[in-house]
């Protein structure tokens, strides 16, 4: 029987203005799909892309790619999962902001007993993003110093705090002293105030001369030049977001005077495979549990409001996991 379910949908690319709340009609679930009443939403900046058409959507869309909730229907083809079952997700592309959503079983990770609703939907892309980076794009170890941008931020203070654990020493940037007390208590050593301080020449004076073998940068435009600039020789530019704006083109002649590594991973290729998805979601919760990794919520709005999220996170008021609740 299909379902009507709540939603935040976008017709028509553009501002938060764009987003609106509407009922939508959700048939059963096909083969390889499951219904999922949501019971926590996480907020991502990629959510923003879908919106503005930075990353362009067949429209209408529902928004939303990361949430927790129990499963209510499955189709044929459910990999074992079953109608009931505590469930949560952070690929599978857009549909989170809504009640209830369909979504692709492979997409789906069974959520351990010990895991909250709400730190799943906080942590789940945004976790899942931070053990990629530090273990597989560049694997982090005891005595690597490394550079982490929007240390503050709710990839960051993951990434920061599950870096620490590895053993490195963390330098991160924020805009603000706020942003850098938060960022302190969450895995860095060292914050710098980028509108204040020049961050590769602090990165040079930390690491006397010889620069950091990664820099995790998502800001991207306002960043990318001095994060080259920061590396050691053969380092690695992880370039996973450009929150700042797109990096604009560059000759790979660039790349020549530190034989650096350029790269612009993203979560949906490094767990597009089911084993590396299963593989990574028990990382995270490995993390979580031990208290490695703490998961700061330090926003909740009314899943209605969403549009109110997009514009605090837009304009840098937002620290941690942002959560929407249904
Ligand atoms: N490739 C992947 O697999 C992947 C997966 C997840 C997320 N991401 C990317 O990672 C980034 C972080 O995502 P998130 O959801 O955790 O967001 P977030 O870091 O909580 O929010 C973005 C932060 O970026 C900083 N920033 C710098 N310049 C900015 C500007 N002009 N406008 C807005 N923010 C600016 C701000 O921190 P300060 O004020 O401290 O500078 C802001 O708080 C995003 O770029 C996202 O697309 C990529």
């Amino acid at each position: 029987m299909p379902v009507r379910s709540w939603a935040v949908r976008v017709h028509e690319h553009g501002g938060p203005e764009k987003m609106v709340w509407e009922q939508v009609e959700l048939p059963d679930p096909g083969p390889g799909q499951a219904l999922v009443r949501q019971t926590a939403i996480g907020f991502n900046f990629i959510d923003i892309y879908h919106r503005t058409g930075l990353y362009p959507q067949s429209l209408p869309i529902t928004l939303g790619t990361e949430g927790a909730g129990v499963i209510e229907a499955v189709g044929k083809g459910a990999l074992g999962l079953k109608v009931g079952q505590r469930v949560a997700y952070g690929t599978g592309g857009p549909g989170a902001y809504a009640e209830r959503r369909l979504i692709g079983v492979q997409h789906l990770v069974p959520l351990p007993k010990d895991i909250p609703d709400a730190i799943a939907a906080a942590a789940m892309l945004k976790g899942m993003t931070a053990e990629y980076l530090v273990r597989r794009t560049h694997k982090v170890k005891r005595g690597d110093t490394i550079l982490v941008h929007a240390a503050a931020g709710g990839v960051g203070l993951i990434l920061c705090q599950w870096a620490r654990h590895l053993g490195a020493t963390v330098i991160g940037t924020v805009s603000t002293d706020e942003k850098a007390m938060l960022a302190k208590k969450h895995g860095c050593k060292h914050v710098l105030v980028v509108p204040r301080e020049d961050f590769a020449a602090r990165v040079r004076e930390i690491t006397k001369g010889k620069g950091v073998p990664v820099v995790y940068d998502s800001v991207g435009k306002d960043t990318f030049d001095k994060s080259l600039d920061s590396l050691a020789p053969l380092g690695v530019l992880a370039l996973f977001g450009q929150s700042s704006g797109t990096v604009p083109p560059i000759s790979p002649g660039i790349l020549a005077k530190g034989s650096t590594y350029l790269t612009r991973p993203t979560l949906f290729v490094y767990n597009a495979a089911r084993e590396n998805l299963l593989a990574s979601s028990r990382a995270l919760f490995a993390v979580i549990r031990s208290g490695a990794v703490k998961i700061r919520v330090n926003h909740t709005y009314p899943l209605k409001e969403a549009a109110r999220a997009h514009e605090d996170v837009a304009a840098r008021r937002t620290t941690g996991s942002v959560v929407l609740t249904p």
